[in-house]
């Protein structure tokens, strides 16, 4: 099995397929310091730093396509369309390439957002897209603490596989243990495509899975995960010397004097104080004894303050590495700044290795 990696980041696909066995023969992204630091990793990799839209040409065929895509908003001439204006967007591109090159499976990744944008109208430009040319489509929305990484991350996860009359139209991320807990009447209405809703009707934001066919879907909100490992806490991954470089000590102290102790849990992130009287994350403090926030590329993020044994200090790029599940090292290619940046970015590999690994091995014909 063969992949291509798009918007490939630091990887985060990259180590998954590895891990499953699955050959990447190409990749690209934009950024100088992911290309720096994919080139380095992999230097065997046949990769492009440039534009997707430049070399669209040199893409070879390939089994599974991978990409985390930006985020960016559809022309509001899209919405109206309803279906498949998506023009001058990377999700076009994504479209464009899965036509011409027709992979038999493809996974993307994006943020939880992307459910309940615009009214859900977003995402149903985008499922009406990918189930228009030919694939069968199953989402859901995974979170990193049930694959054994500390932080609350959720992101939705889309699968495709290529329609022919042998493959299997039965959806792939609801293992069995999952299936217990959903009701009967829902499983019947699954397996009835009757029952299934046109695009043109769908109404506010879409449920964290589901699944989309030729122009029609089905969607439930899914509590469960039955794969789920227990949440590894903040505490066991942190660095047991980090260079000073990391502490604010003294500026924080000044800081609580004027926050409030708050001492709960929100998400499974502890959150120690808040400042006075805000509800804003800025100033607040977290613990150790729960999961991270989300890692972003937001540079005020990178800032967070955590209390560790009577110190404030930031979370290291180390550490940043292994909330998100990748070696310590896998960035030291570039400046310790900008390794929180692509950190940040980049898709936790163990989620998108589940996902894949029910996407082809689900298979049955
Ligand atoms: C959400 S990140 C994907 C991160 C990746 N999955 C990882 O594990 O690191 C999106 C990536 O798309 C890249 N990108 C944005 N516009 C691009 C373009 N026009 N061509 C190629 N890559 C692009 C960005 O540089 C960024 O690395």
């Amino acid at each position: 099995m063969k992949s291509v990696e798009l918007f490939s980041g630091i990887g985060g696909f990259r180590i998954a397929c590895d891990e499953l066995g699955i050959e990447t023969i190409w990749a690209n992204d934009i950024d100088k310091n992911a290309s720096k630091v994919y080139m380095n990793n992999y230097p065997d990799t046949n990769y492009i730093n440039g534009d997707i839209n430049e070399c669209l040409s040199a893409i070879p065929k390939h089994d599974l396509l991978t990409g985390g895509f930006p985020c960016q908003p559809f022309s509001s001439a899209g919405k109206k369309l309803g279906v498949n204006d998506v023009r001058g967007t990377l999700f076009a591109t994504i479209i464009e390439i899965i036509k011409e090159k027709e992979p038999k499976f493809f996974v993307l990744e994006n943020v939880k957002r992307l459910l309940s944008m615009d009214n859900g109208s977003h995402f149903s430009i985008i499922l009406s897209s990918l189930s228009s040319i030919g694939y069968f489509i199953e989402w859901r929305m995974l979170n990193a603490i049930d694959f054994g990484l500390p932080q609350n991350r959720e992101r939705v996860i889309i699968i495709g596989w290529k329609n022919n009359p042998s493959s299997d139209n039965k959806p792939r991320m609801l293992p069995e243990g999952d299936l217990i807990n959903i009701n009967k009447k829902n499983i019947t209405d699954i397996n009835d495509f009757s029952k299934w809703i046109n695009f043109s009707d769908h109404r506010l934001k879409f449920k964290n899975w589901g699944c989309a066919y030729e122009g029609k879907f089905i969607d439930l909100n899914i509590n469960t995960f039955s794969m789920a490992k227990p949440a590894k806490k903040l505490f066991e991954v942190l660095e047991e010397h980090p260079n000073e470089s990391f502490f604010f000590n003294e500026d924080t102290k000044e800081r609580i004097k004027n926050s409030v102790e708050v001492n709960r849990y929100f998400n499974g992130v502890e959150i120690r104080y808040n400042q006075k009287g805000g509800a804003r994350m800025g100033y607040s403090i977290f613990g150790i004894n729960g999961v991270a926030p989300t890692l972003t590329s937001s540079t005020s993020r990178h800032y967070e303050r955590y209390e560790i044994e009577g110190n404030y200090r930031r979370l290291t790029n180390i550490e940043y590495a292994r909330i998100q599940g990748f070696p310590d090292m896998h960035c030291q290619y570039v400046s310790v700044y900008d390794q929180y940046t692509l950190f940040g970015n980049a898709v936790p590999p163990a989620l998108v290795k589940w996902a894949i690994n029910q996407l082809i091995n689900n298979e049955r014909n």
